[in-house]
C-alpha cells in the first residue's frame, strides 16, 4: 500500500510518497506565487495551490502501481483565511498567516473584547496571523465579499475539499484560527457571533488521522488512484511536523531551527498558559501542544554572516569559537519584531556588551547564543505548566551545526537529539494518512515504530552553570530596552 503526505507551504507544495512500511518512495515540490498587495500584506491564490497540488501528484506516482494508493493527508501553513461563496467558489484571495495587516482588529479584539474573554473562549490572545482578525478586517473593509461567505476554510482543507467535496478541517489547524474552543475541541459560539458568523459557515471538525471521506470521482479516475483511496483531516504544519520528528504524548518536545524557531512540547493535557505567552493548540496526535515562535532563529545567523560578515563560511566562522559559557557579548534575536514571548512588533536586533577587545568570533557566538536564549524564553514557560522536559529532538537548517546543537543543550539543559528523518511536516502527514487507513494502532505507535534517534548532544555540567548566569543577564535586556524600542517605532522615517 502507499500514502501521500501533502505540505502545503507558503511557497510551495511538498509531495511525500510513503509505503506501509514508513519508507519514502518520492518526493515532489512545486512552488507557487506569493503577493504582496501592499506593504506587511501577503496574499495566495488558492487555486495555484490546487493545480501544483494536481501536477505534483501526477509526477510523484508516475512510475509506481497508482491503485496501491491507500490514503492521503495534509500539512498545511495554518491561519490563513480561504472564503468560498455557496457555489463553493473562492471569494476573494487567500490572507496569509504572515499578513500583518490586521493589527486594529487584534486591538478590538484583546483590548475592547478583552484578552481575558478571547482567552476563556479560545484558549489564545488575538495575534495578526489568526484567523479571526482577518475574518472581521474582511466585514469592515469588504462588507460585499463577507456577505457572500459560505464557508470558511484553512489552505490545506481547501485543496482537500477540492479533493474529496467534503468541508472539513482538524483540531489541530482549526486551533490557529481564534474561533475555536481548543479545550473542548469545538467552534466557540462566543468567538464566531463576535466575527459575526454562524456555525454551518465552518467546516466539520475531524481528529487529524481520522478520514473524512475518499476522492471525488472525477479526481480518482484523473489521477488513476482507486475510487475509495481515503482522504485524511491532516493538521496545521507545526503539528504535523511533530509526527514527523515523534514528538506526540507527553512531554516531548521538539525545537525548530529554521527561519523562524519552533519550542513545540506535547501534551497529554489542556493547560491555560499564564498571559497567553505560548500558543495553546490541540496536537495531531489527539491531543494537545504548547508552542512558542520566535521570527528569526537560523534567519539571524543568516542575516549576521551574509549580511554583515558577508560571508558563506558558516562552518569555519564558527570553528573559530573558543570557550562555551565565557563570552560577554549578548545579542537579542529580534531583527523582525518578536512574537514568544514579548509579542512585540517594534522590538529589534540588538548587541550588547562590546569592548576594545570584542572580536568578530564573540559576535558570531553571541549571535548563537542569543537564539539559544530566546528559545530558552519559551522552554521557561513550558516549564511553568509543570512539565518535565529532559530531551528535545531538533530540526530545521540551523540544526546542521554541531556547535549550535552544543549551545542549546547547555543553554536549555538538556540532551538534544537528531533523528533518521529531516521531512518533518510531509513526512508526518503521510504517517497520518496511514494511521487512519489502520496501518498503525495510533500516532504515538507510528512515530515511535518509524522514527529513531540518531546523535545526541548531552549538556556539560561546568558550561550549563556559566550559561545559568548569562541567561539571567539576557533576560533583563529586553525589559530594559522596550521603552527604547517604541521610542524608536514612533521616530521612524
Ligand atoms: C504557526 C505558524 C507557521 C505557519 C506557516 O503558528 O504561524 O508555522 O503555519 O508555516
Amino acid at each position: 500500500m502507499l500514502y501521500i503526505g501533502i505540505d502545503l507551504g507558503t511557497s510551495s507544495v511538498k509531495l511525500l510518497l510513503m509505503d506501509e512500511a514508513g519508507k519514502i518512495k518520492n518526493i515532489v515540490t512545486k512552488e507557487y506565487p506569493i503577493s504582496f498587495p501592499k506593504p506587511g500584506w501577503s496574499e495566495q491564490n488558492p487555486l495555484d495551490w490546487f493545480y501544483s497540488l494536481m501536477e505534483g501528484l501526477k509526477e510523484l506516482v508516475q512510475e509506481r502501481d497508482k491503485k496501491e494508493v491507500n490514503g492521503i493527508s495534509f500539512s498545511g501553513q495554518m491561519h490563513g483565511m480561504v472564503i468560498l461563496d455557496k457555489e463553493d467558489k473562492v471569494i476573494r484571495p487567500a490572507i496569509l498567516w504572515n499578513d500583518g495587516r490586521t493589527w486594529e482588529e487584534c486591538n478590538y479584539l484583546n483590548e475592547t473584547i478583552g484578552r481575558e474573554k478571547i482567552s476563556a473562549y479560545t484558549g489564545n490572545m488575538a495575534l495578526a496571523g489568526f484567523t479571526a482578525p482577518k475574518l472581521l478586517w474582511v466585514k469592515r473593509h469588504e462588507p460585499d465579499n463577507f456577505k457572500k461567505i459560505s464557508k470558511v476554510m484553512l489552505p490545506k482543507d481547501y485543496i482537500a475539499y477540492r479533493l474529496s467535496g467534503v468541508h472539513s478541517t482538524d483540531v489541530s489547524d482549526a486551533s490557529g484560527m481564534l474561533l475555536f474552543n481548543v479545550k473542548e475541541k469545538c467552534w466557540s459560539g462566543e468567538m464566531l457571533e463576535i466575527a459575526g458568523l454562524k456555525e454551518e459557515q465552518m467546516a466539520k471538525v475531524y481528529e487529524s488521522y481520522e478520514v473524512t471521506g475518499t476522492l471525488r470521482a472525477d479526481i480518482a479516475k484523473e489521477l488513476g488512484f482507486p475510487l475509495d483511496c481515503k482522504v485524511i483531516a491532516g493538521g496545521g504544519d507545526q503539528a504535523v511536523a511533530a509526527v514527523g520528528t515523534g514528538t506526540v504524548g507527553s512531554g516531548m518536545c521538539n525545537v525548530s531551527l529554521g527561519t523562524s524557531g519552533v519550542v513545540f512540547v506535547a501534551s497529554k493535557d489542556y493547560s491555560q498558559i499564564k498571559d497567553n505567552a505560548l500558543h495553546v493548540f490541540a496536537h495531531a496526535d489527539g491531543r494537545y501542544h504548547f508552542m512558542g515562535v520566535m521570527l528569526s532563529a537560523a534567519a539571524s545567523n543568516k542575516w549576521w554572516m551574509d549580511e554583515v560578515l558577508k560571508t558563506r563560511e558558516y562552518v569555519k566562522e564558527q570553528e573559530a569559537i573558543p570557550d562555551l559559557g565565557k563570552n560577554n557579548v549578548y545579542f537579542l534575536p529580534y531583527l523582525m519584531g518578536e512574537r514568544t514571548p514579548h509579542n512585540d512588533p517594534d522590538a529589534r536586533g540588538t548587541f550588547v556588551g562590546m569592548t576594545m577587545d570584542t572580536t568578530r568570533e564573540d559576535m558570531t557566538q553571541a549571535v548563537l547564543e542569543g537564539v539559544a536564549f530566546a528559545l530558552r524564553d519559551s522552554f521557561e514557560i513550558v516549564k511553568e505548566t509543570g512539565l518535565s522536559v529532559k530531551r528535545i529532538r531538533i530540526n530545521g537548517g540551523g540544526a546542521k551545526s554541531p556547535l549550535w546543537c552544543r549551545i542549546i543543550a547547555n543553554v536549555l539543559n538538556v540532551k538534544v537529539d537528531k533523528i533518521n528523518s529531516g521531512e518533518g511536516p510531509a513526512f508526518g502527514a503521510a504517517i497520518l494518512a496511514a494511521v487512519g487507513c489502520k496501518e498503525f494502532i495510533s500516532v504515538e505507535e507510528a512515530a515511535a515504530r518509524l522514527i529513531k534517534v540518531t546523535e545526541t548532544t548531552e549538556p556539560e555540567e561546568e558550561i550549563v552553570r556559566r550559561y545559568e548566569k548569562k541567561y539571567a543577564v539576557f533576560k533583563e535586556i529586553y525589559p530594559a530596552l522596550k521603552p527604547v524600542y517604541k521610542r524608536m517605532a514612533e521616530e521612524q522615517d
